[in-house]
């Protein structure tokens, strides 16, 4: 139904964004799965989950198991249903939440059987849910094609700062690369002021919502308390309003 991915530099709100949408989209009725895709791994937490969650990508036995076939081949579209189902855990609110954990940089040339069993895992969770939430990096490379397929909408989140749009062009680029169609942004940490107004007018992408620096989320974070439950949600129902708009969502 809507599947999206979200990137930007680091430190800009990708999981604060991630964790706002997951818990707006359950709230609403909708069966979520939201993935830690960023190798320093904090979805989890900003769910309100407090034990660990294994990484996916430390699976090794498995890993091995499923991608390699016998006499030296490779299994490009190994079994993952199973370890799908084992290793997400469910937050109090019911989404569902996996960590992928760390993926070689290798692009689409790269066949490390790592990188074939996420990618499987990321093919599959595009088909689970009503909601399908990725919390990645800036580099979104090791999405793959097959997935970015079926990747509605990539959010590019950014802070008014030149750095944050030198990665915002970067990102653009990478998403053209795989074959995303639809960019759109959220600006977060918003502090208003002329030169922040003219970056954000600069943006060629729809924007979806501006979200000002609230210390509320930094407060939340030191308490590890999910920004949900302490903050202000009104900015990312809106947020989620224009998504639904932008990507015309039936129900
Ligand atoms: N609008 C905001 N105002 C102030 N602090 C924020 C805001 N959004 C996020 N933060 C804080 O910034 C830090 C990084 O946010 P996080 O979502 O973890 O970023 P990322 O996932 O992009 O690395 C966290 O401490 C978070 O609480
Ligand atoms: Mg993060």
């Amino acid at each position: 139904m809507l599947k999206l991915a979200i990137s930007g530099k680091g430190g800009v709100g990708k999981t604060t964004l991630a964790a706002m949408l997951a818990y707006l989209f359950v709230k609403d009725g909708f069966t979520v799965t939201a993935i830690d895709c960023d190798s320093s791994i904090n979805l989890p937490s900003a769910l309100g989950v407090r034990e660990e969650v294994k990484p996916l990508s430390e699976l090794r036995e498995i890993i091995e198991q499923r991608v390699k076939g016998p006499f030296g081949t490779f299994r490009y579209n190994p079994k993952v249903d199973d370890v799908f189902e084992s290793y997400s855990v469910r937050n109090n609110e019911g989404v569902r939440i996996l960590v992928l954990g760390t993926i070689e940089k290798g692009g689409e040339g790269c066949f490390c059987p790592e990188n074939a069993f996420l990618r499987a895992i990321l093919r599959y969770a595009i088909f689970c849910d009503d909601v399908l939430i990725l919390d990645m990096e800036a580099g979104i490379e090791h999405l793959g094609r097959g997935t970015a397929k079926g990747v509605d909408i990539l959010i590019a989140v950014v802070e008014p700062g030149t750095r944050s749009i030198e990665t915002l062009n970067r990102i653009d680029k990478l998403a053209a690369d795989l074959g995303i169609e639809r960019i759109a942004v959220v600006v977060n940490k918003y502090v208003d002021s002329p030169k922040a107004l003219q970056l954000i007018s600069g943006i060629v992408h729809p924007v979806l919502g501006v979200v000002p620096y609230n210390p509320c989320f930094i407060q939340a974070d030191l308490e590890n308390i999910p920004p949900y439950e302490m903050c202000d949600l009104r900015p990312f129902e809106g947020i989620k309003e224009k998504l639904i708009e932008l990507v015309e969502v039936k129900k």
